[in-house]
């Protein structure tokens, strides 16, 4: 599980390379930030698979795959929900303006059924329950995942940024998502499952 973890994740990565980040050194790198925080995980080897991370690299396949709008199903309650990524821009109705570049046309909303789906995601938690959804890198490592049962983390309109073209302020690092991911899903003494997506 671990090393099915480091491959995803790296695939992930793999998937977002310019030219200039296809130097070995860089990923050797990003390799061992990922296997220090995939080296805190316990327990990972023993349990069944219980829950999901999607990360998305532009979400157009997201909603469809999580069943968003059509009822997500009885697993619901069991998982906890950690959906990180781009495409931001597919869950909000035509024409909405994006929340972090209000001025640009091309990020805006996309969806002609009107719907906003990050406030459905919200509104179809089970009772009791608490789901955030964030849209930068400073309300992410603000959350007091002690305190968050599902959690969606929208960082871009489209595809996330390049790793050397990232605003740090506004993106988090593909490892800062894997470790609140791994810890999220550490709450679940059932283990999970750990899907890591690229975008094309
Ligand atoms: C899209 O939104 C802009 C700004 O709010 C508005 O001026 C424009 O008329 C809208 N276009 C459509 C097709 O709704
Ligand atoms: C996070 O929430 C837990 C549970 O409510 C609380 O015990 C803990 O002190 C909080 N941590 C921080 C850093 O606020
Ligand atoms: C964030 O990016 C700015 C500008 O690129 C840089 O000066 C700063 O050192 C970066 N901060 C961190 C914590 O990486």
């Amino acid at each position: 599980m671990k090393a099915l973890l480091l491959l995803l994740a790296q695939l992930c990565s793999a998937s977002l390379v310019p030219e200039r980040e296809k130097d070995p050194e860089y990923w050797r790198r990003q390799a061992q930030e990922t296997l220090r925080n995939a080296l805190r995980l316990q327990r990972l080897n023993q349990n069944v698979a219980k829950n999901l991370i999607l990360f998305l690299g532009d979400g157009e396949m997201g909603a469809p795959t999580l069943g968003w709008g059509s009822g997500a199903g009885g697993d619901r309650d069991a998982m906890n929900w950690v959906i990180m990524g781009g495409g931001r821009k597919y869950m909000f109705p035509k024409n909405a303006s994006d929340v972090e570049y209000p001025r640009e046309e091309k990020h805006r909303g996309t969806r002609l059924d009107r719907r906003n789906l990050v406030q459905a995601w919200q509104e179809a938690k089970p009772p009791g329950k608490v789901a955030k959804y964030v849209w930068n890198r400073r309300e992410l490592l603000a959350l007091n995942l002690s305190r968050v049962d599902f959690l969606l983390g929208l960082f871009e309109p489209g595809d996330m940024v390049y790793e050397l073209d990232r605003n740090n302020e506004t993106d988090p690092s593909l490892s800062e998502m894997v470790a609140v991911a791994i810890r999220m899903l550490q709450k679940n003494p059932r283990g999970f499952f750990l899907l890591v997506e690229g975008g094309e």
